[in-house]
């Protein structure tokens, strides 16, 4: 079990440029609105999200003395750069369904704001960590389901499989970078209590307002949908995703005692075989 990022690991961005054609299907996962609005509803929060992760990095870059943390840093920003673009994309597509994307993500991007203004660069780090070990748990719950994504359009497989790779990719550097800084463990633990429950907030916000968006809130089916999305037995995301979360506060937590690297290769060969 790694304490630490494995030293043969490397990685960096893998430009992106996804085409928008008018014909992609509007539930382009499961079929079911309510699986494909909570994507959506993610997709929602990265452009501002991503931008706030890399300038927390930023700010405490120049106190890092590890030149190979300095190389990851950067294929960070290269990666969560290209995420950036790509859901840009992928939002504006959104807004031309006739749902109300903009809004939600300039909310998203105000809620950021506030927080930079109001909070230390230390807290926009501790921040930075605990969402990018959330990023990391979805990626590794997305990626460990491969005959679920299969139920993807392959437009939105390949956009979500490639994003999953690579925040597992990187899931360690701003944690490396709050530790090697400074950082403490009840900072962190801290912080992971306010954005658990921000996060879920935010999330079943933007899930509702997508559902009624698209008239499909107050469909009986839908909830049941959902329940079984995020409970049920398969995928239960609820579920599987609650023991990682705990893991985090353990004192001794680091990302990489979850050992994701033949996950990384497996999903790369998808993809490239895909393109
Ligand atoms: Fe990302
Ligand atoms: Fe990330």
């Amino acid at each position: 079990m790694p304490m630490t990022t494995p030293a043969d690991l490397s990685f960096a961005p893998r430009p992106m440029r996804p085409e928008w054609p008018e014909d992609l299907p509007r539930h382009w996962y499961r079929g079911e609105a309510f699986a494909t609005h909570y994507l959506n509803a993610l997709s929602l929060m990265f452009p501002h999200g991503e931008k706030f992760f890399i300038d927390s990095v930023r700010a405490y870059r120049d106190r890092n003395t590890d030149p190979r943390l300095d190389e990851e840093i950067r294929a960070f920003i290269g990666q969560e750069g290209w995420h950036r673009s790509v859901h840009a994309g992928f939002n504006a597509w959104l807004e031309r369904l006739g749902l109300p994307a903009e809004a939600l993500e300039a909310r998203a991007g105000r809620k950021i704001e506030y927080v930079k203004k109001h909070v230390h660069p230390r807290g926009w780090l501790a921040a930075t960590v605990c969402l990018e070990h959330f990023t990391a748990i979805l990626a590794k719950d997305l990626l460990s389901r491969p005959r679920d994504i299969e139920r993807m359009h392959p437009h939105f497989r390949r956009i979500w499989t490639w994003h999953a790779m690579e925040e597992l990719e990187h899931k360690a550097v701003a944690f490396d970078l709050f530790e090697k800084t400074g950082g403490r463990y009840w900072t962190r633990v801290k912080a992971m209590l306010f954005v658990s429950f921000d996060f879920a907030v935010e999330t079943a916000r933007n899930v509702i307002a997508l559902l009624r968006a698209d008239g499909e809130l107050w469909k009986p089916r839908v909830w049941w949908q959902g329940f079984r999305f995020l409970f049920g037995r398969d995928p239960g995301v609820f579920w599987k995703t609650l023991g990682p979360w705990l893991a985090f506060f353990r004192r001794d937590f680091h990302p990489w005692q979850a050992d994701d690297r033949a996950l990384i290769r497996e999903a790369d060969a998808r993809l490239a075989a895909s393109s």
